[in-house]
């Protein structure tokens, strides 16, 4: 299972990719160098529902959240010098595809309420970056349109529609087959709705409720309004296929509300894996006996994910629990995962408690949010000036290497 490639092949990196950066990609880097600061930029940006709609976990504040945060900042790396690291080679063979490097875009539904056509900015930017982008069913975009503008890169995530035998969800599959996704994730870890107290109170549920607060956040959110007048209020155009001509936004969010979830079971994974002929990765995974179940019902990749601390509170996070997966599946499916991942620093982390590649939804969110259209190339250029610099300080060069960085204390 090759998953890097030896220094003879290596991409010299050298000077470090940060110099590489036109004069707005080194401008921005000045302005916005670290996820700190563009989520501060972003809760500004964007209006109040909005912003806690992604910043929240489950439950009553975000204690699973800051979890999948502090257990993330636990991991330390013991370095190792006097070694050559100035070639460093960050680039990962996933399923048969090359990618740059071991990070790719989570599966948000409707970050377009965060910032108007994020889907769309963050799925070109991970096409030109070369990192894949797993646009979700309830995304603001089709699947025909993320295979249209990110066909190298797109996977599809899918929340299976179970009314009339899965007629839906196998539609959906089909579709992400003919729009050349390389991947299906299906997400197990929403057996059923969270509560969002958040959410409920921003009055942000299906039907949408408008309060006096919803309009005074958004006409304290001039930038995002304008942007939502010029693109549009967002919608569930994969879902659009699925209700009647002239819909409206708010008949297709309900649509979804009624007819997605809840049908995920093994036999049913079981079900999608004869239906679908590339790579099936199941997302949500935390127990290390579920890993197993999947590999015993065929999928190639495991997701480890707690859903960014949205599901449920008392989860560990996926960093705490990858060491266990790996030890029980390495080797036999592709050990995935995200949560918190907000830097290059926690990529290495991450690949040193056994994961192979990694995802992030919120890091490119409040790129996006606080940036706009080069947020998505932003986020992507520091995870690459990260990771290269967090892996010469490690004395690794390879992502093999990285995946044995020793940890400390040691496990
Ligand atoms: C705004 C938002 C929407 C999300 N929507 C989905 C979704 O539609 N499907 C899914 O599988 N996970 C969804 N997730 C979970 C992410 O895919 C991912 O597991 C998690 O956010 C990773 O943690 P991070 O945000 O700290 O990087 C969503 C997360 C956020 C923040």
């Amino acid at each position: 299972m090759p998953d890097a490639h030896d220094d003879s092949r290596s991409r010299a990196l050298t000077p470090p990719p940060a110099s590489k950066l036109d004069a707005e990609g080194q401008r921005l880097r000045r302005l916005y160098p670290h996820y700190g600061v563009k989520q501060a930029r972003a809760k500004r940006r964007v209006p109040r529902f909005a912003y806690d709609y992604a910043a929240n976990g489950v439950g009553d504040g975000s204690p699973n959240v800051a979890h999948n945060r502090s257990t993330m900042d636990a991991v330390r790396i013991l370095p190792r010098y006097g070694l050559d690291v100035s070639r460093i080679d960050t680039r990962v063979t996933l399923f048969g595809q090359e990618y740059s490097m071991p990070v790719g875009v989570s599966p948000m539904g409707n970050p377009g309420v965060v910032w108007p056509g994020t889907g769309d900015i963050l799925a070109r930017a991970a096409q030109k970056a070369r990192i894949p982008y797993i646009g979700s069913t309830v995304a603001n975009e089709s699947i025909e349109h993320f295979g249209r503008v990110a066909p190298d890169v797109y996977w599809f995530q899918l929340y299976p529609a179970p009314a009339n035998g899965h007629e839906h969800s196998l539609d959906m599959v089909r579709r992400a087959e003919a729009a050349g996704a390389k991947a299906l994730v299906v997400t197990l870890d929403v057996p059923c709705r969270p509560k969002r107290v958040g959410d409920v109170a921003n009055g942000l549920e299906v039907p949408f409720r408008w309060r006096a607060r919803t309009v005074r956040d958004i006409a304290l959110s001039p930038a995002w309004a304008i942007e939502t007048l010029r693109r549009g209020r967002p919608a569930f155009e994969t879902l659009r296929a699925y209700v009647p001509e002239g819909a409206s936004i708010f008949d297709i969010a309900a649509f979804g509300q009624q007819a997605l979830g809840q049908a995920m079971d093994w036999d049913w994974i079981a079900r999608m894996r004869d239906a679908w002929p590339r790579a099936l990765v199941v997302k949500g995974i935390l127990h290390p006996d579920d890993a197993e179940r999947a590999v015993q019902v065929g999928c190639d990749g495991i997701l480890v994910s707690n859903h960014g601390g949205r599901q449920f509170d008392a989860a560990p996070s996926a960093i705490e629990m990858l060491p266990a997966i790996a030890e029980r599946v390495a080797g036999r499916a592709r050990i995935l995962m995200d949560g918190s991942i907000r830097s290059g620093l926690d990529i290495l982390r991450a690949l040193a408690c056994g994961a192979e590649f990694t995802f992030a939804a919120r890091a490119f969110l409040w790129s996006v949010a606080a940036i706009g259209e080069a947020g998505g190339d932003h986020a992507a250029d520091s995870f690459l000036e990260e990771l290269c610099s967090s892996m010469g300080q490690a004395g690794v060069t390879t992502i093999a290497q990285a995946r044995q960085a020793p940890l400390w204390p040691s496990r």
